[in-house]
């Protein structure tokens, strides 16, 4: 199995108030705000505090996921930071792999596009609630000034970051079909799937024993 059920958990919470947080704080960028959006007329709530108390949830989910899974996320880290000779190589054919599926060979426990991904999201994210609580408890003056400056930069880099991890996640792109599983349900891949992105970590989870697949271990996908 690639992500376990708290890690599955985590993520679905992070993805419902991470959309939740886009939609409302472009909303706000876009100086929407005296037009209130369709979900603040339903709800009487105004955007703007629609998105901060959706910030303080993101705040908490934060801080309760670094206290409960810090093993889980020293992994997340070690897998992320660490890259190795082939990882060139693979981003140059990733443009084609991605329609083909013919991806280069790498030994991550995730591929070398996802890794820079993870530390953009990682660093990018916590700027985003560090300066979001700030221009929550701060009023005005030049400390608001420099929050509200972080949080936008920070808004305009985590956009493009998450509309790709969406699209490249959801398998909507022949060469990612299927990696979708590796989050929902009950978190199992299909053999064939997890060989192509993953082939390293395949072998190894094969050969411990926890093929982290619905097939059987270095058997057929199933159908
Ligand atoms: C994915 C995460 C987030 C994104 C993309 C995001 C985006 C934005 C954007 C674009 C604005 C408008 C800035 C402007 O008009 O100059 C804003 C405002 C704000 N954000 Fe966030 N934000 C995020 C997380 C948070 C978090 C975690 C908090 C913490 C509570 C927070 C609190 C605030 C506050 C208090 C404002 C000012 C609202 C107002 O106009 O009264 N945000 N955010
Ligand atoms: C909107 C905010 C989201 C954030 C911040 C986010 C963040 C992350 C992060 C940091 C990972 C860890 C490894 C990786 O980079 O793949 C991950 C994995 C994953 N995400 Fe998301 N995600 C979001 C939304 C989604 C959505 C909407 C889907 C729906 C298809 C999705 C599907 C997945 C899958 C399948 C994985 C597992 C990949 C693996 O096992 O390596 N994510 N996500």
């Amino acid at each position: 199995m690639r992500n376990p059920r708290p890690a599955r958990w985590f993520h679905a919470g992070l993805y419902v108030t991470v959309l939740a947080l886009l939609g409302t704080g472009w909303w706000l960028l876009l100086g929407r705000e005296g037009s209130p959006s369709a979900v603040a007329r339903a709800t009487g709530v105004p955007d703007a505090e629609l998105h901060t108390v959706t910030g303080w949830a993101l705040a908490g989910l934060v801080v309760v996921g670094a206290a409960l899974g810090a093993r889980g996320w020293r992994t997340f880290w070690r897998e992320s930071v660490r890259f190795r000779r082939g990882d060139g190589a693979w981003f140059r054919r990733w443009p084609a792999a991605v329609l083909t599926g013919r991806f280069g060979r790498h030994e991550g426990r995730f591929d070398p596009g996802q890794r820079v991904a993870n530390l953009v999201l990682v660093v990018t994210l916590l700027a985003l609630v560090a300066s979001g609580v700030g221009l929550a408890l701060v009023s005005g003056g030049p400390v608001f000034v420099w929050f509200a400056r972080v949080h936008r930069v920070a808004t305009w880099v985590v956009t493009p970051v998450v509309v790709g991890h969406v699209v490249v996640a959801a398998g909507v792109l022949p060469g990612y079909r299927g990696v979708w599983r590796a989050m929902h349900g009950g978190g199992r891949l299909r053999v064939r799937d997890a060989e192509r992105v993953w082939p390293g970590w395949t072998e190894r989870a094969t050969a411990r024993g926890d093929d982290g697949t619905s097939g059987r271990a270095g058997g057929r996908p199933d159908a």
